[in-house]
């Protein structure tokens, strides 16, 4: 047994109020590469910012060329055991929120209450109108574009469509920024798993917590820039090591006994 997995154990245990902060290396065991490791999706595309989206035609086509090769991983993927170990965690009463800087859905699939998730870079299955704000799935378009439409306008208005994942340059979504912040620092542990915790604002979730007194523990393939400042760090996938944790941390809480104290 890891160390690390026994220490994340007995402060699951001595935790109430968890926050888990996620990223891409959460779902890579489900299928989906993440940005930075090697051959990751920065490896192999540049990212389109949201000025371009809205300026560039050629930048919109990209778009949903990608989604042709992207989104289908995404929708295939199912929630893996790192997954199923935060779920757990709510099933305990022990957790808060997660939020996410995924948009691929695996923790609601996972069976979190969905009011639990907070998406900060919002996800990757809907549409939506830039004009009418009409709504759409990712399948369908992305559809519409394999029978080639390389530029799918709204159905409803002519108007732009992009998917509801936030690009780099676009606004974060308000309401999920404040409930992501709120709960950090209502947190009295917040629980990184498989982020480089490199990209910003998003990053400073962690770092609410710390400022409100949680502890941290960070469970990651890689180092991380607040590995320094966590009580706890294990080193490894999280798809073995959360489940063993937090395995581990149920047998730690006192069992429920009925009425004999
Ligand atoms: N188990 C544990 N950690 C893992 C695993 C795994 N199975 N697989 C990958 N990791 C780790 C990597 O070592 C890396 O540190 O997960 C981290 C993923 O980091 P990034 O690829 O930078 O992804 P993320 O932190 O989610 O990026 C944040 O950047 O490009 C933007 O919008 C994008 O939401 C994304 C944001």
């Amino acid at each position: 047994m890891d160390t690390g997995v026994r220490q994340l154990a007995e402060l699951i245990a001595a935790s109430e109020q968890i926050v888990a902060f996620t990223g891409a290396g959460v779902s890579t065991e489900s299928g989906i590469p993440d940005f930075r490791s090697p051959g990751g999706v920065w490896d192999r595309y540049g990212p389109i910012n949201y000025q371009d989206f809205l300026r560039d035609p050629e930048s919109r086509r990209e778009t949903w060329r990608r989604g042709l090769h992207t989104y289908p991983v995404v929708a295939a993927a199912r929630p893996n055991p790192a997954h199923a170990a935060l779920v757990e965690l709510e099933r305990l009463g022990k957790l808060r929120a997660v939020v996410t800087q995924n948009i691929d859905g695996l923790h609601q699939a996972a069976g979190h209450d969905p009011e639990r998730v907070v998406e900060l870079h919002g996800n990757a299955h809907g549409v939506r109108c830039l004009e009418c704000s009409a709504n759409f799935s990712r399948a369908d378009v992305q559809r519409r574009v394999l029978e080639g439409e390389d530029e799918p306008a709204c159905s409803a208005c002519r108007g732009v469509l992009k998917p509801t994942s936030v690009s780099f340059g676009e606004p974060m979504p308000l309401e999920a920024v404040r409930r992501a912040e709120r709960e950090a620092r209502a947190s009295d542990l917040c629980l990184v798993v498989g982020s480089s915790l490199v990209v910003f604002p998003a990053a400073y979730i962690p770092r609410y917590a710390i400022e409100a007194g949680a502890e941290l523990a960070i469970v990651n393939a890689t180092e991380t820039p607040l590995d320094d400042v966590a009580a706890v760090v294990v080193r490894g996938r999280a798809g073995e090591l959360l489940p063993e944790a937090v395995a581990l941390a149920r047998g730690l809480i006192r069992p429920l006994t009925n009425g004999s104290g």
